[in-house]
């Protein structure tokens, strides 16, 4: 092994199709990592069932988030792809990690407060223990580099948290640290169409653009974004839809496009039409090619169970070893 390469460890819940913050947040990164470390990718359908879909719809949205990875890119050749729920493993250190996480500091964590505060009906402990479970995700690996958007970094800090405890606690180096990672610069949040916060898969309709959009819902999700009166004075304070707006053209669009309105907005002679004309455009160029992978290996079911089950053996492999590595120093000998 190239003592240079470090395990790297990501997921995606399976809660439906992928939209270009969980691109811009997470898969870029993933890609550019590949061909670095050794990575574990996994399709996250535990985490997913806090929210109880139902069985078919759970198994659908876990094939369909394989089927994305591999139309972004991810290659199963470079990195282990497979099923959160295929590595039962996972579980057994969650278990075994749940004896260290305090109930206190899991009802502070502000994901789960959102969660509570949204959701008041469904208070469940898998809601509770969800940043445990995914902790054990990534210890399981022994990872160091977990690339994610901004919003999971404080479950990032948790998993940390619970690597100080563990290795204190059985007086071990066994876990090293793992960090939030977006190569080497700030962690993004990619924002949504509605003109207030993040893009994500339960905002409102129309909130996020999704790698399965076809080029007539791209246009007419960017065209019916929100934006506000035009500027009045030169260089005067941008409103957060505008903002947004221009993030999401520093993703796709060149630099020179962003800076051409940029220096409108600046003068006061922006029009946000053209604008989101022109953003629109960029978005089709970016999200037509992944689109059309994705349409190519949705049938495929043969290659996509091979994906699986090759992805649930490395991933075992390298499981395997570590809970072997647990058991012992907790105590778990045998009789
Ligand atoms: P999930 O499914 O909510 O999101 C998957 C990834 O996409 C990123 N992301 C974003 N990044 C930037 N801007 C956005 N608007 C945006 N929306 C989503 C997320 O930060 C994430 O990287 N708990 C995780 C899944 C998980 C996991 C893990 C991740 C389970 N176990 C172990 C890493 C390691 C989640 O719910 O992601």
């Amino acid at each position: 092994m190239n003592p240079q390469k470090q395990t790297v460890v990501s997921g995606i819940r399976a809660t439906g199709n992928l939209h270009i913050g969980n691109y811009f947040g997470a898969i870029n990164n993933f890609l550019a990592m590949q061909d670095l470390h050794h990575c574990f990718f996994f399709i996250a359908d535990y985490h997913a069932l806090t929210t109880h879909p139902d069985a078919k719809l759970l198994n659908q949205n876990s094939r369909q988030v394989l089927v994305e990875y591999l139309a972004c890119g991810l290659d199963p050749n470079r990195s282990t792809i497979y099923l959160q729920s295929d590595l039962p493993e996972t579980t057994e250190l969650y278990l075994l990690l749940n004896m260290l996480a305090m109930v206190g500091e899991l009802e502070r964590c502000t994901s789960f407060k959102e969660k509570i505060r949204k959701h008041p009906d469904n208070v469940n402990a898998g809601l509770l223990t969800y940043p445990v479970l995914m902790a054990a995700d990534i210890l399981i690996h022994k990872a160091t580099l977990i690339p994610v958007g901004k919003d999971q970094q404080q479950h990032l800090e948790m998993a940390r948290d619970f690597v100080v405890r563990f290795n204190n606690r059985y007086d071990t180096d066994l876990f090293p640290q793992p960090q939030a990672y977006n190569f080497g610069q700030q962690l993004i949040k990619v924002p949504g169409l509605d003109g207030m916060g993040k893009m994500g898969k339960s905002e409102a309709a129309g909130n996020a653009l999704l790698l399965t959009d076809d080029e007539p819902t791209i246009r007419k999700k960017i065209m019916k974004a929100t934006t506000d009166n035009a500027p009045t004075e030169p260089n005067q304070r941008m409103s957060v839809p505008i903002e947004n707006l221009f993030q999401l053209m520093n993703l796709v669009s060149k630099p020179e496009t962003s800076q051409h309105f940029l220096s409108q907005f600046q003068n006061c002679t922006i029009r946000y039409g053209d604008m989101k004309k022109q953003l629109a455009d960029d978005m089709v160029a970016f999200i037509k090619p992944i689109n059309q992978n994705i349409l190519s290996l949705q049938n495929d079911t043969q290659y996509i169970q091979k994906i699986a089950k090759m992805g649930q053996e490395k991933a075992k492999a390298s499981a395997q070893k570590t809970l072997e590595s647990v058991r012992h120093l907790m105590g778990f000998w045998g009789l």
